[in-house]
């Protein structure tokens, strides 16, 4: 994987994976997790014992891990000489900022996961911004390691607590199994309410051998995103404290930095007074690159408590290569984008949390796209005239979309019309005014 070039999504990875192979010291015990992240940790780790001469010893969580720890020259042990470890270091496939709450077990290494990271004194979670989540359950199953015996029983009993089950299967039809030789039940509980009770319910099935909700388990969190990379520790009201490491790309586009601009995963905000009387409603902040979405979007999940989701953040690869090599996105290439942005606010909406979207939306067809299915976006227009824009843009730094897109942008934007639920803002409203004036309006609804 390290000869050929990475794309961006593995760069963020690899990221996060070095920034935390770092808090790795001579002479500790460390879990190596499993997965696309972790592997990019294990290799960085094998570097330094290589290199700098670090002296560790670690405990895989997998075959597929162990295999690469030997390969890397890393020194194994196990439970029997190292009952505990120093610090476990894995990834993650959602992550609730505040809690650190998370689902494991994509690759269905879980339980080993779990076993790991339990007996570890620091657990560390590396991973890219995609993994946000407002509520565990929104993006992925949540996996549960079942014995095979009787495996049919406890997936009624999945079932009746919520999920819809299917047990893994390999391309030619036979079970996935487990490196303990379990099978793994796929669970899609959508957003989950309270995921503490719900892994306790799941325990209580016999024939369960562990799940994927790894709750209040982590110590800290290092999150690579198109902003940089994020240091995140739970905190104990679930309200989320960022350490920005680098600067973020979208307050750069703003060009404002006297507007107060708040961590992208503080999603968990208690609603502020500005915002009583306001039904929860899914917004859309719309506009060019460059137009200020992210800053509005920021200020108003502050003052609104509601979740936040950045619309760039859900670009398939192929497209971030794309806008990078300075290649304009087609109809073609944002149909996947859009309805990526339309799950989303309809997982939003059967959750009832409101929620607002970062979303260029630049064609009726494609609000359309996002109104699919009865959904009732508010679209936000943020009116921004191209010479400001360029500006903003030239200021930007770190962000992969080059200023030289905005004319196709600017050509293919086709502004609300009066037959759409949208608001437009003027170019010369400033960012504390315009969320004023979008709580105003939402006072009205
Ligand atoms: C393995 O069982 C999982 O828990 C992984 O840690 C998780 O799926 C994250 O994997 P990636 O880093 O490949 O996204």
């Amino acid at each position: 994987m390290t000869g050929t070039p990475l794309d961006p999504a593995a760069k963020l990875k690899q990221q996060a994976a070095i920034q935390a192979a770092a808090l790795v010291q001579d002479g500790m015990v460390v879990g190596l997790g499993t997965g696309s992240t972790a592997f990019f940790v294990v290799a960085e780790l094998g570097r330094r014992v290589r290199e700098e001469g670090l002296r560790i010893c670690a405990i895989p969580t997998s075959n597929a891990t162990e295999a690469q720890a030997r390969e890397e020259g890393i020194e194994l042990t196990g439970f029997g000489a190292h009952p505990e470890l120093d610090i476990t270091i894995d990834g993650a496939d959602e992550i609730e900022p505040g809690t650190l709450n998370l689902v494991k077990g994509r690759g269905g290494a879980l339980l080993r996961e779990k076993i790991v990271a339990s007996a570890a004194k620091q657990f560390v979670i590396v991973a890219d911004s995609s993994k946000y989540v407002d509520h565990l359950g929104m993006l992925c199953p949540v996996p549960v390691e079942v014995v095979p015996f009787g495996w049919e029983n406890v997936a009624v009993h999945l079932g009746r607590l919520g999920a819809q089950v299917t047990p893994r299967k390999m391309r030619d039809g036979s079970f996935y199994l487990t490196d303990e030789k379990n099978l793994i039940m796929d669970c899609v509980f959508g957003p989950i309410a309270d995921p503490q009770t719900l892994g306790q319910a799941i325990h209580n099935l016999v024939g369960v051998v562990e799940h994927g909700l790894f709750i209040h388990m982590a110590t800290q969190a290092i999150i690579a995103g198109a902003e940089g990379i994020q240091v995140l520790h739970p905190t104990a009201s679930g309200a989320q404290k960022a350490t920005a490491l680098a600067p973020s790309a979208h307050t750069a586009a703003q060009g404002a930095p006297e507007h107060d601009h708040i961590a992208r995963n503080q999603v968990v905000l208690p609603p502020q007074p500005a915002a009583e009387g306001i039904k929860k409603q899914l917004l859309v902040i719309m506009g060019v690159s460059g137009s200020g979405k992210t800053t509005i979007a920021h200020g108003l999940r502050n003052e609104l408590g509601w979740p936040f989701q950045e619309g760039d953040d859900l670009h398939p690869a192929a497209n971030v290569e794309k806008m990078a090599a300075s290649i304009p996105l087609n109809d073609e290439d944002r149909w996947p984008w859009l309805a990526s942005c339309h799950d989303w606010l309809a997982r939003c909406k059967q959750a009832g949390t409101g929620g607002i979207l970062t979303c260029s939306a630049l064609k009726h067809s494609y609000r359309d796209a996002l109104r699919k299915g009865g959904l009732d976006p508010i679209f936000i227009y943020l009116h921004t005239p191209e010479s400001i824009l360029l500006q903003r843009l030239k200021n930007r730094k770190g962000h992969y979309m080059p200023p030289t897109l905005l004319p196709s942008q600017l050509q293919t934007l086709e502004e609300p019309g009066a037959d759409e639920h949208a608001m437009t803002i003027p170019a010369e409203e400033t960012p504390a005014a315009t969320i004023a004036s979008i709580l105003a309006y939402l006072k009205t609804l």
